[in-house]
């Protein structure tokens, strides 16, 4: 469905886009998973049309996006992190207005708004203005000017980012539907449970770059280590850091932005009490402790020294 191949992009002398490649099947829930500024917008504005790419190419179901950005652009449904919606206007024109700069018409393009106006789960919504709408119920409007035209690939930047819990399940819950009824997702999120929920394959994005992409299990099976203990800490703690990074079994330390540290160790139940002593010996003050199974935060945190959060 879709394949983007060594694309690069500059603003001035700043590469926002290094050399970001992969390949999404028909039918799959791809994530796209990194912090703040890592290029996720960037790169989805790129797949879309929306920016020029200085090298590289994006294929959409084989066609390229710079030689048929018409073609393409039906083929696409974009929720981008921004709300764009007329806010005057009811949740009804706001759908039928993009339904029809997608082509479609009268009657059909009425039937099509009564649908994604269910799809959304805003029905009774239907006739008031956007401005009077919950941030969340803007979102799930957002995604809906996205169906209209039944995309055969949802492309979705951020659409959970402060939001009610109610209006975000139900977004989860709509996405994983769309997909099991065969639309082919991009998903991108800073929040790893949304995509561990959501999507069969991961792309972990760090400064412009695909850092780590396969399947959750592939990804997870990278870590080392497999589960692993994080200390709350309430002090300074270089020195115990390199007296826990020499004891038997601990294969690596990641000491967070937040006041937590992360030790990887080959069996942590049995370690844990070598670690404390360690910490305790080395005057770390210690607010807590959890065994953790591996998970795509703790990849992230392995792979970058940073939380995805940070
Ligand atoms: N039009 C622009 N001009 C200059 N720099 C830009 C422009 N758009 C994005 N950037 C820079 O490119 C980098 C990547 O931005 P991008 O919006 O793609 O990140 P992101 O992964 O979507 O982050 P976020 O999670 O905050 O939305 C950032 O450093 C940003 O400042
Ligand atoms: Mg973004």
């Amino acid at each position: 469905m879709l394949e983007v191949k060594e694309l690069k992009k500059s603003y001035g002398k700043k590469e926002v886009v290094k050399n970001v490649s992969f390949t999404i099947e028909k039918g799959e829930s791809f994530g796209l998973l990194g912090p703040n500024g890592a290029g996720k917008s960037t790169t989805i504005s790129m797949i879309c049309g929306l920016i020029p790419y200085d090298q590289g190419e994006v294929m959409v179901d084989h066609l390229s996006v710079k030689k048929s950005p018409m073609l393409i652009k039906k083929k696409i449904g974009v929720v981008p992190q921004e709300i764009a919606l007329y806010p005057t206007m009811s949740a009804k024109d706001n759908l039928l207005f993009w339904g029809t700069m997608y082509g479609l018409k009268g009657s059909q393009a009425k039937k099509r708004v009564e649908e994604v106006l269910d799809i959304v789960g805003l029905k009774d919504r239907a006739k008031e203005r956007i401005e009077t709408f919950s941030g969340g119920m803007k979102r799930r409007i957002n995604i809906g000017a996205a169906l209209m035209h039944e995309p055969e690939l949802l492309i979705m930047d951020e659409p959970t980012v402060g939001i009610d819990p109610q209006s975000r399940n139900h977004i989860l819950e709509t996405v994983k539907k769309l997909n099991e009824q065969g639309m082919t997702i991009i998903y991108t999120s800073h929040y790893m449970e949304e995509v561990e929920y959501l999507c069969n394959r991961v792309g972990i994005i760090d400064h412009g770059e695909v850092i780590a992409i396969g399947t959750q299990s592939e990804l997870c099976s990278r870590l080392v280590g497999g589960s692993f203990i994080q200390l709350t800490v309430e002090n300074d703690t270089l020195q115990a850091i390199e007296a826990i990074k020499i004891l038997e079994n601990v294969n690596e330390v990641v000491k967070n932005e937040s006041n937590t540290i992360e030790v990887f160790a080959e069996k942590p139940y049995e370690t844990l009490s070598s670690i404390m002593a360690a910490a305790v010996k080395n005057g770390m003050k210690i607010g807590s402790v959890e065994i953790k199974e591996p998970n795509l935060e703790t990849l992230f945190l392995q792979l970058t020294g940073r939380s995805l959060r940070d």
